[in-house]
């Protein structure tokens, strides 16, 4: 039998449209541009106001991409949502999504493997088509961490953003798709990025919300030795799997977490800068959005296109990193 591939056919992206920078936190946080900028190239974020929350922002971005690819929601079979910053713990923002989508009784789960979510989901949307049980599937990647970090505290809240991404993977005759890929996690250190309480281990009580261990934290250094050490070997290993070089790769999409670790990763596997998508001066770090985010804004100015090669490359909370080798669409 024929081998079944995936195109991607519709993309689509949404960011509040209210804007922090960098000099508007120093106002309220012991905090400068310079620090930010010089530490992780961010100049500012979008930040959802208090009528948005993570559903409707994730349904914003999937009627953009359903709209390009030219199909109703009633047609999806699937829709995986990925974040770790949903409306509840349960029901599943997946779930409300379908339902807001009116995508009726269609399959829906939420991914939560922090910000490599979006890679491990188009993954699962992968294996779903290339084996001919869906035909049309929703990817989202969505976050709206702004509502889980501490405002009043400088190292954490700095560096993150809200947006949502979508894309939509439907069957292809023709040679397209996800070429190679590396899934892995870790998590032996997976203290480095953490929300102490509110989950089964240390449920929500008045002694959390006074130290405020409700909020995320993070090893800073711990993730950055960590992502400068996954990025090449899971890239390599994806090229590998794809039966590719770098050479073949039009353009790296990596997870924006800091413009240091794209740079490092740059240099050391010797891939000029300006071949990898960066936008994280504008939006900070989105987690699972964010490379949803950057693909469907550099193909929307035209920078990228649907026939490229891309390398996916993503790493966090976990300690999970993931990493694809993909063809939107056939030559
Ligand atoms: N503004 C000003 N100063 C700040 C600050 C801020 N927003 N946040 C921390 N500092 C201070 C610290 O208090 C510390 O001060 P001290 O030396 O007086 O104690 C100093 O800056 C250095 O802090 P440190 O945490 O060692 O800085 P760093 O060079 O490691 O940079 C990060 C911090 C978070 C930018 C960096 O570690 C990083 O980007 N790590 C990866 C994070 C990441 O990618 N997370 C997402 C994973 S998906």
């Amino acid at each position: 039998m024929a081998k079944t591939y995936g195109k991607i056919t519709g993309w689509g992206a949404y960011a509040p449209p209210r804007i922090i920078t960098n000099h508007e936190l120093e106002a309220t946080l012991d905090t400068s541009h310079d620090w930010i900028v010089q530490r992780t190239g961010i100049h500012a974020r979008h930040v959802a106001d208090a009528n948005e929350t993570t559903s409707t922002m994730a349904v914003k971005a999937s009627w953009s991409a359903l709209a390009k690819a030219g199909i109703p929601s009633t047609e999806l079979d699937l829709i995986l949502v990925a974040t770790s910053s949903p409306d509840y713990f349960t029901p599943p923002v997946s779930s409300m999504v379908q339902s807001m989508l009116g995508a009726h009784d269609v399959p829906a789960m939420t991914i939560v493997t922090g910000c490599t979510g979006f890679v491990y989901a188009l993954v699962t949307a992968y294996q779903f088509i290339e084996t001919g049980a869906y035909r049309n599937i929703l990817v989202v990647g969505v976050e709206l961490l702004s509502r889980f970090v501490n405002w009043e505290e400088r190292s954490v809240s700095v560096l993150f953003g809200d947006a949502a991404g979508a894309v939509v993977v439907q069957p292809s005759d023709e040679p397209c798709g996800l070429e190679g890929y590396v899934l892995g996690s870790d998590g032996t250190n997976g203290q480095a990025i953490i929300m102490p309480a509110g989950g089964s281990a240390r449920p929500f009580s008045e002694d959390v919300l006074q130290e405020g261990s409700h909020y995320l934290q993070m090893n800073g250094r711990e993730v950055f030795k960590f992502a400068t050490r996954v990025i090449g070997p899971s890239c390599d290993e994806a090229l590998r799997l794809a039966g590719k070089s770098m050479a073949d790769v039009d353009w790296i999409i990596p997870h924006q977490a800091n413009l240091r670790i794209i740079q490092a990763a740059a240099k050391d596997m010797d891939i000029p800068l300006d071949r990898w998508i960066v936008n994280i001066d504008q939006y900070a770090n989105t987690s699972a959005a964010s490379i949803p985010l950057a693909l469907a804004e550099s193909l929307e100015s035209g920078r990228v296109k649907p026939t490229d090669t891309l390398l996916l490359v993503s790493f966090g909370a976990g300690m999970t990193w993931a990493s694809a080798v993909l063809q939107m669409q056939p030559n």
